[in-house]
């Protein structure tokens, strides 16, 4: 049993069905990654403190985590004081460094310095890194 050629007009039909298939397809791929892309960071507990044991914080050091889906750091810069701060620079956005020989934030980025309390030290940050608050509950930090 053989069955009929199909016509030009039903090549044509079938084509465009397989081509419009084919572009809905690559339009939901790169939509869905544009969409996804320029969606807000999901910040899960947002509002929600963050724990941080005191003895990775030594006097005189720091340690960096992540708050709310962004770096920031905490530190004892005296015995018992900590300090939590946003570890994003508010020049261009570059993430700081910790230089311990001079207790004080680096921006590699444009080299902003930073004092142990956020404040703008030298270069061109317009303003001290974001704190956040703190509060101690026995061996930890509660930041936020
Ligand atoms: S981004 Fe930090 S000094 Fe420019």
């Amino acid at each position: 049993m053989s069955e009929a050629p199909a016509s030009p007009n039903e090549r044509r039909t079938f084509l465009a069905i397989i081509l419009a298939a084919i572009g809905a397809v690559t339009a939901g791929v790169f939509g869905w990654s544009i969409f996804r892309f320029l969606s807000p960071v999901e910040r899960s507990g947002e509002g929600s403190q963050v724990r941080v044991a005191r003895e990775l914080v030594a006097i005189g050091t720091v340690h960096f985590f992540a708050f709310q889906g962004r770096p920031a750091v905490v530190l004892q810069p005296r015995a018992g004081e900590f300090v939590a701060l946003s570890a994003v620079c508010t020049h261009l956005g570059c993430i700081i460094k910790w230089v311990q020989e001079t207790q004080e934030f680096l921006c590699p980025c444009h080299a902003g310095r930073f004092g142990n309390s956020g404040q703008v030290l030298g270069g061109p940050p317009p303003r001290a890194l974001d704190t956040y608050p703190v509060t101690l509950d026995g061996d930890d930090i509660l930041i936020g």
